[in-house]
């Protein structure tokens, strides 16, 4: 009995183990237990028979159970951003129905909330670009010393993955000049992700995202500006803000102005200490007439800023790159 026992426990360590489980039953081991019954008195026998039967079945499980986990293992999730082959041994990967939204996307949906509530369109920005866009109806002349503050990426055929959603600009005040000239105003944002070639610190990515605003009418002035950018911070922040405004130079617009609000004490800032959240100002006149639109008649103004700062101080996170890194620890802070 001692000798069946040892057995079975090797044999079951020996299926628990293997990725071919079944080839256990053709083992020396077992295969002797077997012939040991006809050295046997009769009268023993019996008994003896009985335990290798049990011992067969209890195998039997053991290894059915094993086959099932095996099998298991290779319908797992796939990793579709894999290389062709790695998908064989799929590791642990997070199942789909454990997934959850990127924090970016979440707090992009509620800036969105936020200005269309207030009247805004929301319109995403492209993600493959021009020269046109990014610079020329933006008032950068092809020489523009400005053009080199951009860090932009440009393909050999002249495509810019934009480094700013002021691309946008010149769409959104074409699509709105009909609105304009029926006597309404345009009101939009556009957001998306932008590109710059810069050296990735904690405070710079070479992939990040922007939020930008416009609005003409014919008495649009830096006051509703304001008053428009301070209603959309206290309500992000959820509390009362301090605002400020510095000049800032962005051929665009003129005047150009950089925007800041006080760290709020609930997120650990102390008096005096100013947070800058984006860059704004009057549209220029050369930006409205690039878009066909009268400077003499229509007045515009415009900010634009990334999304990564905003959420970073809603959240005290201290590294920008956690957003890009596609970490598990990051990503489920926000389940
Ligand atoms: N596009 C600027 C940047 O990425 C930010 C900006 C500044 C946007 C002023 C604007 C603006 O619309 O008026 O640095």
């Amino acid at each position: 009995m001692e000798i069946v026992n040892d057995v079975r426990d090797n044999l079951l360590a020996q299926i628990a183990a293997s990725d071919t489980p079944r080839d256990v039953l053709k083992s020396a081991n077992l295969k002797k237990l077997y012939s040991q019954i006809t050295t046997l008195p009769a009268a023993e026998r019996g008994a003896y028979g009985k335990t290798i039967n049990e011992l067969k079945l209890e195998l039997e499980a053991a290894i059915n159970l094993r086959e099932q986990v095996l099998d298991d293992a290779t319908v797992e999730p796939l990793d579709v951003t894999a290389p062709w082959d790695k998908n064989a041994s799929v590791a642990d990967l997070l199942p789909t129905e454990f997934g959850s939204q990127h924090p970016l996307t979440t707090e992009l949906d509620n800036i969105i909330d936020i200005f269309t509530r207030m009247g805004f369109e929301a319109i995403e920005s492209r993600q493959v670009d021009d020269d046109q866009h990014m610079f020329a109806t933006l008032n950068f002349h092809e020489n523009h010393p400005a053009r080199d503050g951009y860090d932009t990426f440009r393909t050999e055929e002249g495509f810019i993955p934009p480094a700013h959603t002021s691309t946008m600009q010149n769409r959104i005040l074409k699509a709105g000049k009909a609105k304009l000239e029926a006597g309404g105003q345009i009101a939009a944002i556009s957001y998306g992700r932008v590109y710059r070639n810069e050296d990735v610190d904690a405070t710079h990515e070479h992939t990040f995202y922007q939020c930008e605003g416009v609005f003409v009418s014919k008495g649009a002035n830096l006051g509703q500006m304001l008053g428009t950018l301070r209603s959309f911070f206290e309500t992000y922040y959820g509390q009362k803000l301090k605002i400020k405004t510095q000049p800032g130079y962005f051929p665009f617009v003129e005047p150009g102005l950089e925007f800041a609000i006080e760290k709020p004490a609930a997120l650990g800032g102390k008096p005096g200490e100013w947070l800058e959240m984006l860059g704004c100002g009057m549209i220029h006149p050369n930006v409205l007439k690039a878009a066909g639109i009268d400077p003499e008649v229509y007045r515009g103004f415009a900010w634009g800023g990334g999304v990564e700062r905003l959420v970073m101080l809603k959240y005290g996170i201290e590294d920008l790159r956690h957003f890009e890194s596609g970490k598990l620890a990051f990503l489920r802070k926000f389940l």
